[in-house]
């Protein structure tokens, strides 16, 4: 049977564990070759422990075992330079790009008045400018290839808000409209691109250490504390579920969805 992305190749950036991983794996179980991408070390300023370098091992390991290529690569989404050559060895290798997943990213959850200049600058270079690089060092092999799809990993915190973390939920409206300016331009190319909105997941970054984080900004003032609270019947999904929507957009399935905001958010962001 051929599967839903077969013969494309998909770079997907903080691919070392939680959604990254489980959209390496969704997508090589369905045909696509991947370049995964993850600085593997330590994360400016975040609550929850660092992925390593084992977790990417990890992360090709389930690639290989579903009988697809990978090419690995550790590497900060915030410096272009790095990520350009290392995108650009990667096509040389697996021989074309179709996909980018922007999905790397940090939390660092706290009441408004505890945000310091440093965790708003690290959280905007990370997800919106990490972003940025990622799109700008994928993008040009979409357009060589003929066409493609972009996925951002924004959040329903760039769809909604979400309290206690306005750095965060900042850096997730803005890929969302990056996203869309992004969209508006590389239609010529047919390059699709498309934010996807998650819940709370069960992930390295949504792990105790945050909650705890999170706990103490709620226990200064509770009342926002409601808004996580999701539609259905669930407390958190797992980045499984998530890398069906990602499977979905970077399928030719979705062919003429383009800027548009995709929620797999089990109804917190109408609730
Ligand atoms: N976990 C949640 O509840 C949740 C909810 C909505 C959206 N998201 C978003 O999903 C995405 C993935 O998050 P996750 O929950 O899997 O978190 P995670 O911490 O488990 O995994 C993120 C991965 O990104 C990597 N990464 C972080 N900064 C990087 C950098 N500068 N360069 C390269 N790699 C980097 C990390 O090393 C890690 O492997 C993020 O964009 C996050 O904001 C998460």
């Amino acid at each position: 049977m051929t599967g839903r992305v077969e013969g494309k190749v998909a770079l997907i950036t903080g691919a070392a564990r939680g959604q990254g991983r489980a959209d390496a794996l969704r997508l090589a179980q369905e045909g696509a070759d991947v370049v995964a991408v993850d600085v593997c070390g330590p994360l400016p300023g975040v609550d929850y422990a660092s992925a390593t370098p084992d977790d990417l091992a990890a992360t090709v390991a389930g690639v290989e075992a579903a009988g697809r290529r990978v090419v690995a690569a550790q590497v900060d989404v915030r410096d272009l330079d790095a990520l350009r050559a290392a995108v650009d060895d990667a096509v040389v290798r697996l021989g074309r790009l179709d996909v980018v997943v922007a999905n790397a990213g940090i939390c660092i959850p706290r009441a408004w008045h505890r945000v310091s200049p440093e965790i708003l600058r690290d959280t905007l270079d990370v997800n919106v400018t990490g972003v940025w690089n990622t799109i700008m060092a994928g993008a040009p092999h979409l357009v060589a290839a003929g066409g493609g799809s972009v996925v951002v990993i924004s959040s329903a915190a760039g769809l909604k808000v979400q309290p206690y973390m306005v750095p965060y939920t900042t850096s997730k409206w803005a890929v969302r409209g990056m996203a869309k300016a992004f969209a508006a331009e590389l239609a010529a190319h047919h390059v699709r691109v498309n934010t996807v909105h998650p819940t709370g997941m069960a992930t390295g970054m949504g792990s105790e250490a945050m909650q705890a984080a999170l706990g103490e900004a709620m226990a200064e003032n509770p009342r926002p504390r409601h808004m996580f609270t999701n539609m259905l019947p669930v407390d958190v999904t797992a980045p499984e579920d998530v890398a069906e929507t990602v499977l979905f957009l970077a399928s030719d399935e979705s062919r003429w969805i383009t800027a548009h905001e995709i929620a797999p958010d089990a109804g917190v962001t109408e609730y």
